[in-house]
């Protein structure tokens, strides 16, 4: 019998189970097996009836929700009309990505599995459950889940077992050649802006945004700098509502593309045109020809902190004996540990590594760039703002991230400080994004009340909620907000001032330290029992909560559910399940972040 051809099909929404997926894809080129690898919602499922093996790999996210790129195939299988054995001839199996601190933990894995089987076909392994809060990362499942998984398909394609597999530090080919040009100057996308005219924008295909202010809405003296960053999307087909969420990818600095390009010995003004070795299409959003400085800073991800795979891939250029050694054991599933100490728990940058292996990085060849670097992630922003209010704008609050490690040098979020170091009063920024449906809904109903608490920036989508339901007419709206101090953080006061004299909103702050003791919204959600019960239990109002994860969400709820108790007489126990019925009926939503 000849060998499987593999297929790995994933759906990925921070890029884990995309570089799971390709680790797959190399496994199975070592041991010489044809494969190809796709985002689910890239592969026509129509194909599905005529493959054999395939792997699938998908996190879950949000509420147990499937990834953007497999959206589209999830509503697919679950159509009634898919008959019971039309996927018999399939063998398959199903790894999940998850975090087990969410109650849905690996939701989209196992349902899939389950389907799977309904549809006829045969699961080859259990249901992979991989665990970001396993104390040795995810791979401490997904290794021996993988092992087992090549034993099974071997013991069905035995053939497997009479190749010999290419050793691990041997380079695989590139996905990509690179072709240098000479003295061609760079397309700058205007080409692509104007057949883009009629098209929704998307992550393939943006809308550069021209950034129309940038101001600093914390007070200067506080330690953390927010930000509202407006950009101008008239005439750009994006439309939106209130929840909805604007992705945009970032850039490297320019200090960091200097010091990669430096590193690796590179031109940065070197032009190239890609060409692809297999199957796989062209990054997305790159223009041809293209420039190393481009390619280094919109779309390498040199800034992250490298995965297992980086290392390696990096293990196979070295021929420093030392740093050899190193590399493979941060590759290896014994090294596990010491690469999360050494890379994940300080957050260390590809960059940064690359200056440890300075043998290895001369070495690198450059047509393993986009092998070794994955793209720069793109990130979320819940909307700020109503077109009702802003037509033609859309508003963000960002808060510029920092935090220390053990690394000297202090940390940034790549997003927000690239954002805050735009600055559109020195010439004309553009910022491609598109916007995706958020989770939060609103009521459509006029006279259904909401209340919404959102400390720090998770008033963002309350803002953009207010806007549209006060241009609406929409008057019973309630928000606790909450910040450190009513001087240095207390961000959009004049605006809900404005509100609440107009009788359009009911506000209750909390400023957890303008005062000895800690205020905070769950305190002030307490404290309202009595119109809070009026609102929910009389008059059906929804109740949201937005902000930054840890205990708040689950104090706020604690807060609620004291206050069925207190002015509804529940016992704890009917709390409880008064809230899962909010929850089920779409009366109580959560957006949390970390
Ligand atoms: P703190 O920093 O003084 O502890 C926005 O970040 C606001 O949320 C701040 O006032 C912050 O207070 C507060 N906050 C921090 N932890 C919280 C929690 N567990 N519950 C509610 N609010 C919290």
């Amino acid at each position: 019998m000849a060998l499987p051809s593999l297929l790995v099909l994933y759906g990925s929404q921070t890029g884990t189970a995309q570089d799971t997926a390709q680790r797959i894809g190399r496994q199975a080129q070592r041991k010489h097996i044809q494969n190809r690898v796709a985002p689910l919602d890239g592969y026509n499922v129509a194909h599905l009836i005529s493959e054999s093996l395939v792997i699938f790999v998908c996190s879950t996210t949000g509420q147990g929700d499937p990834p953007d790129n497999m959206k589209n195939f999830w509503r697919f299988l679950f159509r009634k009309s898919l008959p019971a054995g039309s996927l018999c001839q399939l063998d398959c199996a199903v790894l999940g990505l998850g975090d087990s601190s969410y109650p849905k933990f690996n939701f989209v894995a196992k349902k899939l599995h389950k389907r799977l089987q309904q549809l006829g076909a045969s699961l080859l392994s259990p249901v992979g459950l991989a665990d970001d809060q396993h104390d040795l990362g995810a791979d401490a499942v997904i290794d021996p889940w993988l092992a087992s998984f090549w034993d099974r398909a071997s013991a069905l394609y035995p053939s497997m077992n009479t190749v010999t597999p290419l050793p691990e530090d041997q380079p695989l080919p590139p996905r990509y050649t690179f072709h240098f040009l000479e003295g061609v100057g760079e397309t700058s996308g205007d080409t692509e802006r104007n057949s883009r005219e009629q098209r929704v924008p998307s992550e393939s295909h943006p809308f550069p945004a021209r950034m129309t202010s940038n101001q600093r809405v914390s007070h200067p003296s506080h330690f953390q700098e927010v930000r509202l960053i407006e950009f101008d999307i008239s005439d750009s087909n994006i439309e939106f509502t209130a929840g909805d969420v604007v992705s945009m990818r970032p850039c490297n600095n320019p200090e960091d593309v200097e010091q990669f390009c430096q590193q690796l010995r590179l031109d940065p003004d070197s032009q190239f045109i890609l060409k692809a070795n297999d199957s796989t299409a062209a990054p997305a959003g790159l223009p041809e020809p293209c420039s190393l400085r481009h390619l280094v800073e919109g779309y390498l991800g040199v800034a992250a902190v490298p995965r297992r795979s980086f290392f390696e891939t990096l293990q196979c250029f070295s021929t420093n004996e030392l740093e050899k050694e190193k590399l493979a054991e941060f590759s290896s599933a014994e090294g596990q540990d010491e690469l999360h100490a050494y890379c994940s728990r300080p957050r260390r940058t590809a960059l940064e590594v690359l200056c440890d292996f300075p043998h290895t990085t001369a070495e690198l060849k450059v047509d393993y760039l986009l092998d070794l670097f994955p793209p720069i992630q793109p990130r979320s922003f819940s909307i700020a703002s109503s077109p009702l209010a802003h037509p033609g704008k859309l508003q963000i609050l960002v808060a510029v991230v920092g935090y220390k490690t053990q690394i000297q040098k202090p940390r940034r979020g790549l997003c927000s400080a690239w954002l805050s170091s735009l600055d559109p009063s020195q010439g004309e920024v553009r910022v491609p994004l598109w916007v995706k449906k958020g989770t939060l809904r609103f009521p459509a109903d006029q006279d259904t009340p909401v209340i919404m608490v959102g400390p720090g920036t998770g008033v963002a989508p309350f803002r953009s909620a207010l806007q549209e339901r006060i241009a609406q007419g929409k008057a019973a709206n309630v928000l606790f907000f909450g910040c450190r101090s009513q001087f240095k953080d207390f961000y959009f006061s004049a605006e809900w001032r404005d509100r609440v004299e107009e009788g359009q909103l009911k506000l209750f702050t909390a400023f957890s330290r303008d005062q000895e003791d800690k205020i905070y919204v769950q305190h002030r959600v307490k404290e309202q029992s009595k119109l809070l019960w009026d609102l929910i239990a009389n008059r059906n109002a929804y109740f949201y909560i937005a902000g930054a994860a840890k205990d708040m969400p689950a104090s706020v709820c604690d807060a609620l559910k004291a206050t069925f108790q207190l002015e509804g007489g529940l016992s704890l126990e009917e709390s409880d399940q008064m809230l899962v019925a909010m929850e089920k009926a779409g009366r109580f939503q959560s957006e949390t972040w970390s």
